[in-house]
């Protein structure tokens, strides 16, 4: 592969190695060993079209601690404001000879786009309601070094599925990984196609929580609703938000994660965000490991080293 766009289309063994890759950078992190500089001397372009701080601060610290020449383009101080097309951004960003692009875009496809125009590998960081590549990874990392394995766990994600990159990444990661997928929202944000995504759909949170090993919690999110959708905090709390007494349907070793930004009291109450069972600061500390393994992968080429695929 010479982009990771999405985990559509990766294989389970393709997965299982970027998850190998990672764990060897969890370990470097751990012991602070920054001897391996796999990007030094390419120069690392992070493109961020929509907000971010856990993405784009990880690829930021990732790109420095394999020692690339890294620069940030925030697209609100950019040409973008001066209506500046994404072909012609993209182009823009090729001619500074950039060996690796980082994207993130509020556009579904918008990534691909920019990928089909450059030279060189492009990470999809995010876009639109389509794929969020590294966060399923950085997610079934921290489920495998938890739970031993992915495979065979009982994985809840519940919220805003309609909107969210981020479960339809999860969703293609964990059952390719043969976890058992349960996926649960009010009817309303709930994905038309998801028939066909080998999950067990639910609308009754409390009936999906039985028995869980892994709670995934979503966030709603309000900057994606067309007008007059947005459900009130309070009522979705009320059927949808994970509050210590509905943790306690799911097995006592059940882990909660969140992607973030998480909305406190609504999808998720601060008792259990900040309890015992979170593994959502795990999930950022695997976020870096995650994206340094994408970022020495797919640079392999460039740098003539054996790639992966
Ligand atoms: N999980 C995630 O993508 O967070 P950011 O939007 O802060 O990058």
């Amino acid at each position: 592969h010479r982009h990771l766009l999405g985990i559509e289309g990766l294989q389970p063994h393709e997965i299982a190695f970027l998850l190998d890759e990672a764990e060897r950078w969890v370990e470097a992190n751990r012991t602070r060993d920054q001897s391996a500089q796999p990007l030094s001397n390419l120069t690392q372009i992070n493109a961020f079209f929509e907000n971010s701080t856990r993405t784009l601060l990880s690829f930021e610290i990732a790109g420095k601690r394999l020692g690339a020449d890294l620069v940030n383009m925030h697209a609100a101080q950019s040409s973008v404001k001066k209506g500046e097309t994404l072909i012609d951004t993209a182009q823009t960003l090729n001619a500074m000879r950039a060996d690796v692009l980082v994207i993130r875009h509020m556009s579904s496809g918008a990534v691909k786009l920019i990928a089909d125009k450059v030279d060189c590998p492009v990470l999809n960081a995010g876009d639109g309601r389509h794929e969020h590549p590294t966060q399923a990874l950085l997610d079934a990392l921290t489920i495998r070094r938890r739970r031993g394995s992915v495979a065979g766990q009982r994985v809840v994600i519940c919220g805003d599925l309609l909107h969210s990159r981020v479960a339809r990444s999860n969703i293609l990661c964990l059952t390719a990984l043969a976890a058992e997928v349960r996926v649960c929202a009010p009817s309303t944000l709930m994905p038309p196609a998801i028939d066909r995504m080998f999950v067990t759909p639910y609308t009754d949170f409390d009936a999906a929580l039985e028995g869980a090993d892994v709670v995934m919690m979503l966030r709603v999110q309000n900057e994606r609703m067309e007008g007059g959708t947005i459900p009130s905090p309070r009522e979705y709390r009320l059927r949808y938000g994970l509050t210590p007494e509905r943790l306690a349907r799911a097995a006592p070793h059940a882990l909660v994660m969140h992607p973030g930004p998480m909305n406190r009291g609504v999808e998720i109450d601060s008792a259990v965000a900040d309890g015992p069972q979170s593994a959502i600061t795990e999930q950022v500390a695997m976020g870096v490991a995650v994206r340094m393994a994408c970022l020495d992968v797919l640079t392999r080429r460039t740098r003539k080293v054996e790639g992966w695929a």
